[in-house]
């Protein structure tokens, strides 16, 4: 066997985190490196080899296995956070083959993009109206009033859970993924774990006694080799789904509000030309990779890049670095709004690849087209800006205050979702 090159690198480090732009681009240096912590991962950083692994779902699995002697750390979670046997696991991101082609087809129904076009009124009403509650108060904190808000309730409404729960949601996956875990508020928003399992469970027993038409009562009603799913199962699945609506979405907006009023040019570009905010969302997708790295695991011994990976070993994909790569993109650490062709990999590639990407993209330019005709002159308060503390799946802004010239509610003054 050819000798391993070896990087050395700590991901939870706050060090490795407020660099890791630089860090990425070091490491791109060799593409497909080891790093003897955690226990030992392969590190895959390039554009190419980051899409070739997605690609091959049968050699890169994202199954979370459970062996004896399983620490409890996840395969699809990064080296080193361990999972607590509390949480389940990532429902059908850590599920492969039938189950999760059948999976996939049920929730696709509610996720098509003529789906999510029949879902734009509801999201602008909800913009609408969380912008109504602040707008003559000439004050608001981007995140807490309405980044978060939003996609909260909207992913209630995509399920088919009661919109007022959003609140527990929203604290669990905010507090959970903003703030280091050992920290007031992440064991704050930890706290919330048993509540919303019960209501999860709640839910899912309710729709299979009475089905509607909505995305619980297919899961719960679903048949995969000729069986439902169970509790277990289905907390999971809605899990997954729950966590990837909220607080990545809130996070792409948060850091693109955040960036465009660091640059009033192309803030105002966008208020003269809506027509660029199509690409200019795949740039902010790209330029930001909220979801910034995860793992597989190697199930059969394989070359990548020049190197041997054996079965069993664990294996990191940063969809940060192969979006900032310079083989790939012009001037990387640049956004450009109209940069075309934009072959980012911010939503994955291959059976995995993200199965909310339309709901996500609609919601941002939604929230990003209210924002830029309601308070168009927002101007964000540098000093109460708050940045996640370094969570090295995902990266966002934990509070985002800003000021503006008052405007008018737009009404209607009852919640209209
Ligand atoms: C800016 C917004 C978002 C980003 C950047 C993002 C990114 C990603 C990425 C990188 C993956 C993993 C792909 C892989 O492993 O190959 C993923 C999977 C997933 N996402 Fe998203 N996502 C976003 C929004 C959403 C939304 C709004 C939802 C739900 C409505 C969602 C639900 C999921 C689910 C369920 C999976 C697992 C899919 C599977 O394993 O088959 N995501 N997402």
């Amino acid at each position: 066997m050819t000798e391993r090159p070896i990087v050395d690198f700590d991901h939870h480090s706050t060090e490795f985190h407020e660099d890791r732009v630089a860090g990425w681009a070091e490491l791109r240096e060799c593409p497909v490196a080891f790093n003897e912590r955690y226990g030992g991962f392969w590190v895959v950083s390039g554009h190419d080899v980051v899409d070739q692994v997605s690609r091959d779902g049968e050699t890169f699995s994202s199954k979370h296995q459970r062996e004896p002697g399983d620490d409890g750390i996840s395969y699809l979670g990064i080296a080193g956070i361990p999972r607590g046997r509390s949480i389940p696991t990532a429902g059908i991101a850590e599920v492969e083959g039938p189950t999760h082609v059948a999976l996939r087809r049920v929730m696709n129904r509610y996720l098509t993009p003529t789906a999510i076009g029949a879902m734009r009124p509801r999201m602008e009403a909800s913009a609408r109206w969380f912008l109504d509650q602040v707008i003559e108060r000439g004050r608001l904190d981007l995140v807490d009033d309405f980044t978060n808000p939003v996609p909260a309730v909207l992913t209630m409404d995509l399920v088919g859970l009661p919109l007022d729960d959003w609140h527990l949601y929203a604290e669990f996956f905010h507090g959970t993924i903003a703030h280091r875990p050992g920290s007031p508020e992440f064991d704050r928003a930890i706290g919330n774990v048993g509540a919303m399992l019960t209501r999860l469970g709640e839910e899912a027993a309710a729709r299979r006694q009475a089905p509607t038409d909505d995305l619980l009562s297919d899961l719960v009603t679903m048949e995969v080799d000729g069986r439902r799913l169970d509790d277990d199962e289905i907390r999971s699945v809605l899990w997954n789904l729950v966590g990837g609506g909220l607080d990545t979405t809130t996070s792409l907006t948060s850091l693109s509000l955040l960036h465009l009023a660091q640059h009033p040019e192309q803030r105002q570009d966008l208020i003269d030309h809506p027509e660029l905010l199509a690409g200019a969302t795949e740039e902010f997708l790209r330029f930001f990779s909220v979801n910034e790295t995860l793992t597989r695991t190697i199930t059969a011994d394989t070359t990548l890049g020049g190197q041997e990976l054996c079965r069993g070993e664990h294996l990191m994909l940063s969809w940060l670095s192969a979006n900032r790569d310079e083989r790939v993109f012009e001037r990387p650490d640049e956004v450009v709004l109209d940069r075309a062709p934009n072959p980012h990999l911010a939503f994955g590639v291959g059976a995995h690849r993200c199965i909310g990407m339309h709901m996500a993209r609609t919601m941002f330019q939604v929230l990003i087209t209210e924002v830029l005709t309601r308070i168009p002159d927002y101007e964000i308060d540098a000093d109460g800006v708050q940045l996640y503390a370094g969570n090295p799946e995902l990266n966002g802004v934990v509070h985002l205050p800003a000021t503006f010239t008052p405007g008018p509610r737009l009404g209607p003054a009852e919640r209209p979702f």
